[in-house]
C-alpha cells in the first residue's frame, strides 16, 4: 500500500565539478542572470543560454522555462532554463524545485542535474536553497498508479491514458556550493516530503482497499519509526461510550477503528502533549441521507484529516522532532443498511451529551465528537488541532485553495496562520459564534446534527466545539476543499494533495519544539 521506497526520488548532493547528466537544468533569475557555473556553460556554448533567451524572449520569470536542445561545445543532450524571478523566498524555491522536476519528467529522462548556483536570497544561504529545492523536486515526483498494470496501459487503445511507466525519472543531481550542508539541512525535509507521500496515498486508496480495519495496518507501520501504536476496536469503543462514532459506522459491514499515534520526542517524556485529531471516513455514501450517484466516488478520500494526521506523525517521528504529540484518528465506514443509523435518532456521545442525528450525511462531526473528548479526557494536551474533509459548504465559501480555519484561541490561530504563510498551504479564519450555536441546539436531544441552510461549514465547527473542554486551546481545520480532487500546483500533482502535513510540522516546528510546558 505505501508506495516502494523505488519509487522516491533519489536526490544527490554533489560539487560544480561532478559529471552532469545528459539531461540538466540550469537557473536563472530576472533578466536572465546566470550564476557562476551556468554563465562557464553559456561562454563554453557559444551564448547558447542568452542567444537562446534572446531568440525565445525569456526574461526568467519564476517558473518560465525554454530548453535547449543538443548545445554546442557542451557535454548533455539538453538544457532547461528556469527562470527563479526576483526575491525568492523558501516557498518560491520549494515551488521551483518542483517545476524543475515537472519540465524534465516531461522528458523521459532517469537521470537529471540542476545546478543550483545560486547567491543567498532573504535569509536562505545556498545550501539552504537547493535543500529547499530538493525538497520541492520530491513532492513534486509522486503518481498514483499502482492498479494501472502494464497490460491495460499498452493494450486499451486509449491515447488519453498514462501507461504506467511514464513517470521515468529517478535520480536527481543536485549540484551546489556546499553538498554536506545542503544534504543535512534536506533530511528534515526529507521526512516531511515523506508525511506528505504517506497521505497522498492513503487518500488515493480506494475504500474497497482501504477500510477501517486496513487504514489501522497502515497507521501501525509507524512503529518502525518509534511511534507507539495502539488500536481501539468496537469493543474498546462501546465500553468508553463512543455513541456517536458507533453510530456512523453501525451501517456498514466493516468495523470501526481509532488509532492513537503516541510521538514522545520531548526532552521530558512526560510532558504534556500537542493533540492531532482526524476524520476518517474510509467512505461516505451519506447513509439513509443518501449521496446523489454524480461525484460520489470522490468520498474515498472523506478520510484526508485522517490521513494528514498519520503523515504528520511520521514526519515528526522520522525527524526526530523534540516535541510529545499525539495523533487520533477515527476510521469509519458510512453506508446504507438495514442496521445504519436512521434521520431522528438519538445517540449518546462520550462526554454524555446526546446529539439527535436529524441527517446522516453529517456523519463527521459525529466521528469528531468523541474522538476530540477521548483525546482531551485522556491526553490533556496542551492545544489541540483536528482536520476534516467536513462539508462542502466550505468550498462555497473559501473555494479550493483555503482551508476554513475555525479557532477558540487567538494565539494557536495566529501560529497557524503564520505556519501558513511560511509553507503555502492556506488558511482563512472563519468565525465561531453563539448565533451559530443556537442552530444546532435542539428540541429532543442537547444538540442535533445540522444547523439548516446557512453557514453550513460554522454550524459545523460549533457542533464540535460542543465537544471541546473548557480551557482547551483548539484549532479545526476544515479541508474538504484542499485535501482531494485538489488545485494541481507545482509541488502537488496528484488528486489527493497530502494538505496539511507541512502548515501542521510548520506549526510543531516554530512554536512547540523549542519550549517544554
Ligand atoms: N464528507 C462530506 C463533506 C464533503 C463534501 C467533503 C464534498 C468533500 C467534498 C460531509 O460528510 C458531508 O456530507 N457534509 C454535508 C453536511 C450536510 C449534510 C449538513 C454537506 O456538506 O453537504
Ligand atoms: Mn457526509
Ligand atoms: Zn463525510
Amino acid at each position: 500500500m505505501t508506495k516502494h521506497a523505488s519509487d522516491r526520488l533519489d536526490i544527490v548532493f554533489a560539487d560544480f565539478a561532478h559529471a552532469l547528466n545528459p539531461a540538466c537544468v540550469v537557473l536563472a533569475s530576472d533578466g536572465v542572470a546566470l550564476g557562476k557555473t551556468a554563465a562557464d556553460l553559456d561562454k563554453r556554448s557559444g551564448n547558447g543560454i542568452q542567444k537562446a533567451a534572446k531568440a525565445a524572449a525569456f526574461k526568467a520569470k519564476s517558473k518560465a522555462n525554454i530548453e535547449i536542445l543538443a548545445p554546442q561545445g557542451l557535454d548533455v543532450d539538453r538544457l532547461l532554463v528556469l527562470g527563479t524571478g526576483k526575491d525568492a523566498t523558501e516557498q518560491d524555491w520549494t515551488l521551483l524545485g518542483g517545476a524543475a522536476v515537472a519540465a524534465i519528467s516531461s522528458r523521459k529522462v532517469k537521470k537529471a542535474s540542476l545546478i543550483a548556483d545560486v547567491a543567498a536570497t532573504g535569509d536562505m544561504k545556498p545550501a539552504a536553497i537547493a535543500a529547499a529545492l530538493a525538497f520541492g523536486a520530491q513532492l513534486r515526483h509522486y503518481s498514483f498508479k499502482k492498479y494501472l498494470t502494464k497490460g491495460a496501459a499498452t493494450a486499451n487503445g486509449s491515447d488519453d491514458k498514462e501507461p504506467a511507466d511514464k513517470d521515468t525519472l529517478d535520480t536527481l543531481v543536485i549540484h551546489c556550493a556546499d553538498p554536506a550542508k545542503a544534504k543535512a539541512a534536506y533530511a528534515y525535509y526529507q521526512a516531511v516530503a515523506n508525511g506528505v507521500h504517506v497521505a497522498r496515498n492513503l487518500v488515493n486508496e480506494p475504500a474497497n482497499a482501504l477500510g477501517p480495519v486496513e487504514f489501522a495496518h497502515e497507521v501501525e507501520k509507524l512503529k518502525k519509526l518509534g511511534v507507539e501504536v495502539e488500536i481501539l476496536e468496537d469493543k474498546d469503543l462501546e465500553k468508553l461510550g463512543m455513541g456517536s462514532l458507533l453510530c456512523v459506522s453501525q451501517g456498514s459491514a466493516r468495523p470501526a477503528r481509532v488509532c492513537v499515534m503516541q510521538w514522545n520526542g520531548a526532552k521530558s517524556k512526560k510532558a504534556r502533549p500537542i493533540a492531532f485529531v482526524g476524520k476518517g471516513v474510509v467512505f461516505d455514501s451519506g447513509g439513509i441521507s443518501i449521496k446523489p450517484a454524480s461525484g460520489m466516488e470522490d468520498m474515498k478520500g472523506d478520510m484526508g484529516g485522517a490521513a494528514c494526521v498519520v503523515g504528520l506523525m511520521h514526519a515528526l517521528a522520522e525527524r526526530e522532532a523534540n516535541v510529545n504529540a499525539v495523533g487520533l484518528i477515527g476510521c469509519v465506514e458510512n453506508m446504507v443498511s438495514g442496521s445504519a443509523v436512521r434521520p431522528g435518532d438519538i445517540v449518546t456521545s462520550m462526554s454524555g451529551q446526546t446529539i439527535e442525528v436529524l441527517n446522516t450525511d453529517a456523519e463527521g462531526r459525529l466521528v469528531l465528537a468523541d474522538v476530540l473528548w477521548y483525546a482531551q479526557d485522556r491526553f490533556k494536551p496542551r492545544m489541540i488541532v483536528d482536520l476534516a474533509t467536513l462539508t462542502g459548504a466550505i468550498m462555497v465559501s473559501l473555494g479550493k485553495e483555503y482551508a476554513g480555519l475555525f479557532s477558540n484561541d487567538d494565539k494557536l490561530a495566529e501560529e497557524l496562520q503564520a505556519a501558513s504563510t511560511a509553507t503555502g498551504e492556506k488558511v482563512w479564519r472563519m468565525p465561531l459564534d453563539k448565533s451559530f450555536h443556537k442552530l444546532i441546539d435542539s428540541k429532543n436531544a442537547d444538540v442535533k446534527n445540522i444547523g439548516g441552510r446557512w453557514g453550513g461549514a460554522c454550524t459545523a465547527a460549533a457542533f464540535l466545539e460542543r465537544f471541546i473542554q473548557k480551557d482547551t486551546a483548539w484549532a479545526h481545520l476544515d479541508i474538504a476543499g484542499t485535501a482531494m480532487d485538489s488545485t494541481r500546483n507545482e509541488i502537488s500533482p496528484s488528486w489527493a494533495s497530502g494538505w496539511g502535513v507541512r502548515l501542521l510540522d510548520r506549526l510543531v516546528a516554530d512554536n512547540y519544539e523549542k519550549s517544554e510546558k
